[in-house]
């Protein structure tokens, strides 16, 4: 028999294809489409940070930092989360610097979840949460948000809590609604998982991207929530540069001693020298604070020029996407929709339906906003025939 034959494979993630996102930017990028469907900015981070970047490498920071991220960016990180939340986390026990914060909950999936175990997830959502699930052998549990409003049914939530629930996963703001939760409705999350041992997964990698003067309400600001919740956030999307892949995780010390043991044996350490200089740039607060009114200027653009089609617009109160309902200009499909308005009109856009298991149809496209002016106001263009 020959040698040369590579074994069979039954694949850990068989329902996983090649992602809408993917299939949307190469059928963007033959077509000529403005990239309106991944979430990423068309513009570059500021000098200062790169500046940083490049003084670190030439400071020789260029070997393994420790386990669990560069010393002086925990603390920046620990005084950044106090200052706007009020939670201090101990930086050497309860701060860990991350590979992403698609790595992050990855990371805390796998050190929560025993096989079997439920975790729920609130649909729509970002797509890595329900094969990192799969993954660690848990049992996904869908709960819809509110059709038309995204809002959290905390009914349905309450309903879907079981014994083995050992996990929720919460957005705010959220990708792909732009929902952001209000304290009233993170109050009420509390309340429910109280009598539980269920566990918070907090997604909050648009943190800074919040509108119209509201608020971010962090999990780490319910002293309740904070007791029990792993709290993700981004530099990527904070600072304009996804592509570096640098997140954290805040979590009490007995949880984040749990995530350590498998960030230690997968990732073990993020690189070094951004890891300096994030320290760095965290000094002036400014960056990061102004984040939203950056964006917000973004959006009221967008929403403007959008506000002449047929399309109707729904609320974008945080992240950098803007979704509409498309029920006035086609009877198609979401993810006919968003392949024609990318080959016919020259805008790539991404189906909702893609954050929902059961591809459901509801008309709306999601649009994202983190593009130069000209960027936008060249895509308003080509959406004006709408
Ligand atoms: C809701 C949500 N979570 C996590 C991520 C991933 O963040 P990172 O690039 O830091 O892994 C994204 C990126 O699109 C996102 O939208």
């Amino acid at each position: 028999m020959s040698v040369n034959r590579t074994p069979h494979l039954q694949s850990r993630l068989p329902a996983v294809g090649t992602t809408i996102f993917t299939v949307m930017s190469a059928l963007a990028a033959s077509h000529g489409a403005v990239n309106l469907g991944q979430g990423f900015p068309d513009f570059e981070c500021d000098p200062k940070l790169l500046d940083a970047v490049n003084a670190a490498m030439r400071a020789g920071h260029n070997q393994y930092p420790p386990m669990t991220g560069v010393p002086a960016l925990r603390e920046a990180v620990a005084a950044k989360i106090e200052s706007l939340y009020g939670r201090r986390y101990d930086p050497g026990s309860e701060i860990t610097i991350t590979a992403g914060a698609t790595q992050a909950i990855l990371t805390a999936v796998l050190a929560v979840v025993h096989p079997g175990d439920e975790v729920i997830v609130l649909e729509p959502c970002y797509d890595s949460y329900i094969p990192n699930i799969e993954l660690a052998g848990g049992k996904v549990v869908r709960v819809a948000l509110t059709a038309g409003t995204f809002r959290p049914d905390f009914d349905a939530i309450g309903a879907a809590l079981t014994p083995r629930t050992r996990a929720i996963i919460v957005n705010s703001p959220h990708n792909p609604s732009a929902t952001i939760w209000r304290r009233d409705e993170m109050d009420r999350l509390a309340a429910l998982l109280a009598p539980t041992d269920t566990l918070l997964i907090s997604d909050e990698v648009y943190e800074h991207m919040v509108y119209d003067g509201q608020a971010h309400v962090s999990a780490s600001s319910n002293p309740d929530l904070a007791a029990r919740s792993f709290v993700v956030s981004s530099f990527g999307k904070t600072f304009h540069v996804t592509g570096w892949k640098i997140g954290t995780v805040a979590a009490p010390a007995a949880l984040s001693a749990e995530f350590r043991k498998v960030h230690q044996f997968n990732v073990f350490t993020v690189n070094t020298p951004m890891q300096h200089a994030l320290a760095a740039y965290l000094g002036d607060p400014a960056p990061y604070r102004e984040l939203g009114v950056f964006y917000q200027a973004k959006r009221d653009l967008f929403r403007a020029g959008l506000a002449k089609t047929s399309l109707r617009l729904l609320p974008s109160e945080g992240s950098y996407f803007q979704c509409v309902d498309y029920s006035a200009v086609s009877e198609l499909p979401e993810e006919a929709f968003c392949r024609w308005l990318t080959t016919d009109v020259g805008v790539a856009a991404i189906p909702l339906s893609a954050f929902y298991e059961d591809g459901r149809n509801q008309r709306i496209a999601r649009l994202c906003f983190a593009k130069r002016d000209d960027t936008l106001a060249f895509a308003l263009d080509r959406l004006s025939r709408l």
